[in-house]
């Protein structure tokens, strides 16, 4: 690699990273400091918070750990920890708030900066956070999954008038249509080259037996049907109006559009509508070998029945706390991505995990059975 290709991934590196802060801050840009510290939902974390957390996590890998540098905060770092601070204690912490939140994420980006232009992030880098600039498009990620949590949040905020677009779109077809997929050995996974989580690798190969799964996610239209059928509970934030159904977000109520995808219904739900429908949930695996068929992926987030474990030869990288201490039975994964979700991070491989009762996330589900 010469020195001008070197130079050249830097700058691209400090476009993207500031690509992403423009679409966290425009995120923002329509509240006050009131609503930025307002606690909405026990489950999710004030804004403020988010946006200390990602200049905090930004720090903690671009500053601290790669260049050995000091905490500009001294201990502060400790209350932006997601696993040492749950949800629903984040409101009360001494968090950074208001003015002096946007000088700390201005400052720390400066430091990035000052830092990204005296390492080595080539291939031939000795340290592997820095071999192909992984820390960079580590950070990256991080911060855009965050304006996806914060898009949650962003729901509940009264008149809330997003600057980016928001929201599903129609699903084409009558979602009876399904794709058969012949039975097989399938590769799964992230490969060695190029970004990915510890928990995408490594690549391995899986048998399915044949099977067929839906061509569109399950629509609006389609889990009305099941809940009048069954009596089944509503996703969150929709509300009976006569006899239809209305959802509010953003603090506008509006019809439910039938042939959008169902979104925020927990793997619960997921799990009983298939049942309903005569089929199942299909494996993560399954998802992942039908990917390319697929119709409207990248709408909502996709309920798989399977379980959140390590694949095998699985090493965790750079810390055990990104995925390996969810692993095992309590969290099920979720492929896809959805209308909240940057491409970047929407790769074929990206595992998602959640609780099986949870629902916050813009979640819904198709269906899959044995052929
Ligand atoms: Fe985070």
């Amino acid at each position: 690699m010469t020195a001008n290709t070197k130079a050249a991934d830097k700058a691209a590196i400090e476009d993207l990273l500031a690509e992403a802060r423009r679409r966290t801050l425009d995120l923002v840009e329509p509240l006050d400091d009131a609503q930025l510290n307002r606690v909405y939902s026990p489950i999710l974390s004030p804004l403020a918070w988010d946006l200390g957390h990602i200049a905090n996590f930004e720090e903690l890998w671009l500053v601290q750990t790669i260049a050995d540098r000091a905490p500009l905060h001294g201990e502060l770092g400790r209350f932006y920890d997601a696993i040492e601070n749950p949800r629903v204690t984040r409101g009360e912490l001494p968090i950074l708030r208001d003015a002096e939140l946007r000088s700390y994420m201005d400052e720390v980006r400066e430091r990035t900066l000052e830092v990204l232009a005296e390492v080595e992030i080539g291939p031939e880098a000795e340290d592997p956070l820095l071999r192909d600039g992984f820390v960079y498009e580590m950070l990256l990620a991080h911060e855009l999954q965050h304006n996806e949590t914060m898009l949650q949040l962003l729901q509940l905020v009264d008149g809330y008038e997003p600057l980016l677009p928001v929201g599903t779109a129609a699903v084409e077809g009558t979602g009876a249509d399904m794709v058969e997929m012949v039975g097989g050995t399938y590769e799964i996974g992230a490969g060695p080259r190029g970004f990915a989580y510890d928990n995408e690798r490594g690549r391995h190969t899986v048998e399915l037996a044949p099977f067929e799964i839906d061509r569109t996610p399950v629509t609006n239209a389609a889990y009305t049907d099941f809940m009048e059928d069954t009596g089944a509970a509503a996703p969150d934030y929709w509300e009976r109006d006569g006899g239809g159904w209305v959802r509010t977000a953003m603090g506008r109520r509006e019809p439910l559009a039938p042939d959008h995808p169902v979104v925020h219904v927990s793997h619960e739900q997921a799990e009983a509508f298939a049942r309903w429908a005569g089929k199942r949930l299909p494996t993560e695996f399954e998802w992942e070998a039908a990917r390319e068929r697929l119709d409207s992926l990248g709408q909502v987030w996709e309920w798989t029945s399977s379980d959140f474990v390590a694949y095998p030869d699985f090493s965790a990288f750079p810390y055990s706390e990104y995925s390996e201490v969810f692993f095992g039975e309590q969290y099920r994964v979720l492929r896809g991505g959805s209308w909240a979700t940057h491409p970047r991070v929407a790769r074929p491989t990206f595992r998602n995990w959640d609780l099986p009762q949870r629902s916050q996330i813009f979640s819904g589900l198709r269906c899959a059975r044995d052929a």
